[in-house]
């Protein structure tokens, strides 16, 4: 069995800057990252408009802070959050010391860009591709320091022995079979589960498995019911069209032609924060000022000139996927899921429930974006806490000597994919999926109420079971993708059990979760994070509070 000192599953922003920032700690450390993709395909290439940092002389990070702990209806964790908008700026240097080319302004400072909810122009940017700009530019950086990868390698799960997680058990796609990979200390930082849904921006490898191989080794799940919806994602694709397109300036408008952001939110029109944006499209989608499911955004008015400089993605995104140019016509948008703010618990240094487990990124929840995250702020948590997962991993190794790793998990694991290797059950992984992301569209999505998702869990729980009946048409050992989607259905049904049954507990509405039968945001009752435990009857679902520090809520 192989045997590294930190092994890192996702080979995204998070991951990465967890590797680099061990790497930087203790340089002679052997770190591992395992990834189910190639790292430039990891979901955090798909970032577009920017990350966020209090750069300008007008701006500082504790109005970055405020921003962040009023646009999740004070949900977030404020000590949490002034770690994040503290730490901010210099983790923008440091990208850029990294070798990011972010945008320039005439000065030639780092250029920045409004985005919704933010008080002050802050969103850092590399036109419309800023992740896709941050993300090679950190692989660039592994390579120069040779940290080994498992390319193309599935974990299907943890090792958990006597109460400390002791490493990973992973399918090897390209030559098939099952490998235990030792590691003193594991990182999760698979990203997120936006595929529990039809509608998504999210890549199709975001199937919650990070959060689904915690949840199952006993660590919980916090504030899984605040799933993101990003108000602008392509008609029919679901691609997303950047928030940086509101900040250049477009325009919301219906299918009368009216700018009817200022009916929602007349101070900040289009740049009002994304759940508030959302439930506006939906309200206009509802009351039949809509046309297909979608409204228009308009970026005419920008000019050919500066829709190429700042928004070059999206315009061909448009022209491929839609037909449409937006230099000539308004883009059909609809809302999308975009954004989990939940998932494994994790304190402020990555450490979970569980003793040698860590996560960073979208797949943990720290917390600092509560009940709905701002643009912009998570590409920040990536390399924040990315960046402090791996510190304080590595800090953890400091004169841990290697244990020996018993073959238990590993042979139950051959058992149980055995299993479904030799299933023939009626239904295909995707017939099962297709079902699972309508059902959570249809019942969970920017209103929700009792009678939606009590109809969801019955049918989500029937689902679970279906996904662990599935039949394989490929029983090959080679790039076998028959295999890993059956797999990743079994996250995708588990995650999506949390999601329903948080969003059912929770009667109230706050950020993205609002309950058409409980309109109003409710702190007596409810500023509080749900965690969610597994026991064979489903999640156990508790509450702990919420950190307040310098901003009482409003
Ligand atoms: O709209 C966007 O560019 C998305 C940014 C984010 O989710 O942070």
């Amino acid at each position: 069995m192989k045997v590294h000192d930190l092994v890192i599953v996702g080979a995204g922003l998070a991951g990465m800057r967890a590797a680099l920032a061990a790497l930087e700690a203790h340089p002679h450390l052997d770190v591992a990252i395992l990834s189910k993709v190639h790292p430039v395909r990891s979901h955090s290439v798909a970032a577009q408009g920017g990350i966020n940092a209090a750069l300008g002389e007008q701006d500082s990070w504790e109005a970055h802070a405020f921003d962040t702990a009023k646009g999740g209806q004070y949900l977030g964790d404020q000590d949490a959050i002034e770690a994040l908008c503290r730490e901010a700026p210099d983790a923008i240097l440091d990208l850029e010391r990294l070798g990011v080319i972010f945008s320039r302004d005439e000065q030639g400072r780092i250029a920045q860009r409004p985005f919704g909810g933010a008080g002050a122009v802050r969103t850092c940017y590399a036109a419309d591709r800023t992740g896709h700009a941050i993300l090679h530019a950190l692989y660039e950086q592994l390579l120069k320091r040779q940290v080994f990868v498992y390319e193309e390698w599935y974990v299907t799960s943890l090792i958990v022995e006597e109460g400390h997680c002791r490493g990973v058990v992973a399918w090897d796609l390209v030559h098939g079979g099952l490998h235990a990979i030792g590691g003193k200390a594991v990182i999760l930082a698979t990203g997120g589960s936006g595929r529990v849904f039809s509608t998504s921006t999210n890549a199709v490898i975001n199937t919650g498995d990070g959060m689904a191989l915690a949840y199952r080794a006993g660590a919980s799940l916090e504030d899984m019911e605040f799933v993101q919806f990003h108000p602008t994602t392509l008609k029919g694709t679901g691609i997303l069209i950047t928030e940086g397109a509101r900040g250049e300036g477009a325009y919301l408008l219906n299918t009368l032609g009216d700018r009817f952001m200022a009916w929602y939110a007349p101070d900040q029109m289009e740049l009002a924060p994304r759940s508030t944006v959302s439930l506006a499209i939906g309200r206009e989608i509802l009351e039949g000022r809509g046309m297909d499911g979608c409204i228009l955004l308009d970026l005419r008015h920008l000019g050919r000139a500066k829709i190429q400089e700042r928004l070059p993605q999206i315009r061909q995104l448009a022209i491929e996927f839609a037909g449409v140019d937006p230099v000539e016509s308004p883009i059909p948008v609809q809302p999308g899921a975009h954004y989990q703010m939940g998932g494994v618990k994790t304190t402020q240094w990555g450490e979970t429930e569980l003793s040698g487990l860590y996560a960073a990124g979208e797949c943990a929840c720290v917390s600092v974006h509560g009940a709905n995250r701002l643009g912009g702020n998570s590409l920040l948590e990536t390399i924040v806490f990315g960046r402090r997962a791996g510190l304080r991993a590595a800090e953890s190794l400091r004169g841990v000597a290697p244990r020996a790793i018993s073959d238990h998990t590993l042979r139950a694991e051959e058992r149980r994919i055995g299993r479904l290797m030799d299933h023939k059950g009626p239904e295909r992984a995707w017939q099962v999926r297709d079902d699972l992301g309508k059902i959570m569209s249809l019942n969970l999505g920017i209103f929700r109420t009792k009678e939606s998702m009590t109809e969801a869990l019955g049918q989500v729980r029937a689902l679970q079971v279906r996904a662990a009946q599935v039949s394989l048409q490929d029983r090959g050992r080679v790039f076998n993708t028959d295999l890993v989607h059956a797999l990743e259905l079994q996250s995708l049904a588990d995650i999506a059990e949390t999601i329903v049954a948080g969003a059912l507990a929770r009667e109230e509405s706050r950020g993205a979760h609002y309950r058409s039968d409980f309109p109003r945001r409710d702190d007596e009752a409810w500023l509080k994070h749900s965690l969610a435990r597994r026991t064979p009857q489903g999640p156990s679902l508790s509450y702990v509070p919420v950190t307040i520090t310098r901003f009482p809520p409003k």
